[in-house]
C-alpha cells in the first residue's frame, strides 16, 4: 500500500501486501532488531524524543457485546459489574491527576447508559475545568447522535478498534456489531471532526498471516490519526481461556510495521505487552510506539475490568515514566489531540 500522508509524505513500507507479511513474520534476531530500529528512527524523525502520556479511567464494565476473546463479554456471569460514580471520576481527574498527563481517555464496556448519564456530563465538566486536557473516548459503536453530543461536550478523540478486518474472523469472534457498521462509525467520526484511532488484536486463535495482513491493509486505508495493536491474551472467563497467547515479538513487528507505513500515527504501547516480558512496554516504545497510558481507575474497581485477566499489568505514573526513560525518550508536554487531526473522510 502506498498512501499519501496528510502532509504529502509517502509511507516507506510496505509498498505491497507481501511486505506486510514479511514485516510481521520476520523472525531472525538481527533482521528483527533492524526492523524495530528503523521504526524507532522514523518515530524520532516525526516526533523527536517525546512520548505522549495519557490517563485512562475505566468508568463501567457493563457491556452489551459478547466478544469471544474479552473478559467483559455479557455472558461472563462471574464478573461483578460496576459503574463509577460521577463524583469519584471527577475527584480522580480534578484533584489527583498525575502531573505528566496531558490527555484523558474514558473507557468502558459498550454501555450506552454510562455514556449518556456518566461520561457525557463528566466530559462537559472536565472540558470546562481543565480546557488544556485532551479528551478521548473509547465506548464502542453507539447511536451516531451520541457521538455528536460528546463532541459538543468537548471530547476530540474517539478510539474504535476493528480488532480484525477479516469479515469471517470478525463474525466468528463475535466482534462488536458488524464490521460494516464499525467502518461506517469510523468514517462518520472522522467526517465530523474527531481524531479517530483504531486497533487490532494480533494473534487471535488460528489467525492466519493473511488475516493479519488484510486487517493491517484495511486499517492503513482508513481516515485515522492513530492505531494500536494488542497481543492476544487468553481471557479468563471467556471461551478462549485455554487458547495460546500471541507471540510478543511478532506483535512488536506489527508495531514497527504500523509506524513505518504510517509515520505520523499515534501508536500506543499497551500494558499487556508486559505480561509477556517485563520489558515489553519499553520494547514497544523502541519499536515505534509513541503513546504511554497511566491507569487511573480506582484500585477497588480495576480487578473487575478484566480486558484479558484480573491480574493485569497496571501502569502507574512511576512505571510509565521509567519505561519512557528506559526507551531513551521524554514525556511530551502536549496533548496528542492537539497534535493530530484525522485526515477527514
Ligand atoms: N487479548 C488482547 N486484547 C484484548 N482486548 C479484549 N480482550 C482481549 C484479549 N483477550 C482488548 C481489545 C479491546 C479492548 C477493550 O481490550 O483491544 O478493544
Amino acid at each position: 500500500i502506498m498512501r499519501k500522508e496528510p502532509n504529502g509524505e509517502i509511507g516507506t513500507l510496505p509498498p505491497a501486501e507481501t511486505d506486510w507479511r514479511r514485516a510481521v513474520l520476520v523472525s531472525e534476531a538481527h533482521e528483527r532488531a533492524a526492523l524495530w530500529a528503523r521504526a524507532e528512527a522514523v518515530r524520532r524523525d516525526h516526533f523527536g524524543d517525546g512520548i505522549f502520556v495519557r490517563g485512562v479511567i475505566e468508568v463501567s464494565n457493563f457491556c452489551r457485546q459478547n466478544c469471544v476473546y474479552c473478559g467483559m463479554r455479557r455472558e461472563n456471569e462471574t464478573l461483578a459489574r460496576f459503574r463509577l460514580g460521577r463524583e469519584m471520576i471527577l475527584r480522580t481527574i480534578l484533584e489527583d491527576l498525575p502531573a505528566s498527563i496531558t490527555d484523558l481517555n474514558f473507557q468502558a464496556g459498550e454501555d450506552p447508559v454510562a455514556l449518556r448519564e456518566l461520561v457525557l456530563p463528566v466530559v462537559e465538566e472536565v472540558a470546562k475545568e481543565k480546557p488544556d486536557l485532551g479528551i478521548s473516548i473509547c465506548l464502542g459503536t453507539v447511536d451516531f447522535r451520541l457521538y455528536d453530543d460528546l463532541r459538543q461536550a468537548g471530547a476530540q478523540g474517539y478510539i474504535i478498534k476493528l480488532e480484525t478486518g477479516d469479515p469471517e474472523q470478525y463474525r466468528r469472534f463475535q466482534c462488536p456489531g458488524t464490521l460494516e457498521r464499525r467502518l461506517e462509525a469510523i468514517h462518520y467520526l472522522a467526517g465530523t471532526g474527531w481524531s479517530v484511532s483504531s486497533g487490532l488484536i494480533y494473534g487471535l486463535p488460528n489467525q492466519t498471516a493473511d488475516q493479519a495482513v488484510r486487517t493491517l491493509e484495511l486499517l492503513a486505508s482508513l481516515p485515522l490519526s492513530g492505531c494500536s495493536v494488542s497481543p492476544f491474551v487468553p481471557g479468563e472467563g471467556t471461551p478462549l481461556s485455554s487458547a495460546r497467547a500471541a507471540d510478543l515479538d511478532e506483535t512488536l513487528n506489527v508495531v514497527a510495521a504500523l509506524r513505518l507505513s504510517s509515520p505520523r500515527w499515534i501508536i500506543p504501547a499497551v500494558s499487556a505487552m508486559n505480561l509477556f516480558d517485563p520489558l515489553g512496554y519499553v520494547k514497544a516504545l523502541r519499536a515505534g510506539a509513541n503513546l504511554a497510558t497511566i491507569n487511573l481507575t480506582p484500585s477497588t474497581w480495576r480487578e473487575n475490568y478484566p480486558l484479558y485477566r484480573r491480574n493485569r499489568w497496571i501502569m502507574t505514573e512511576e512505571r510509565v515514566l521509567r519505561a519512557i526513560d528506559e526507551a531513551g525518550c521524554e514525556p511530551r508536554r502536549e496533548s496528542w489531540l492537539a497534535f493530530s487531526r484525522s485526515p477527514s473522510a
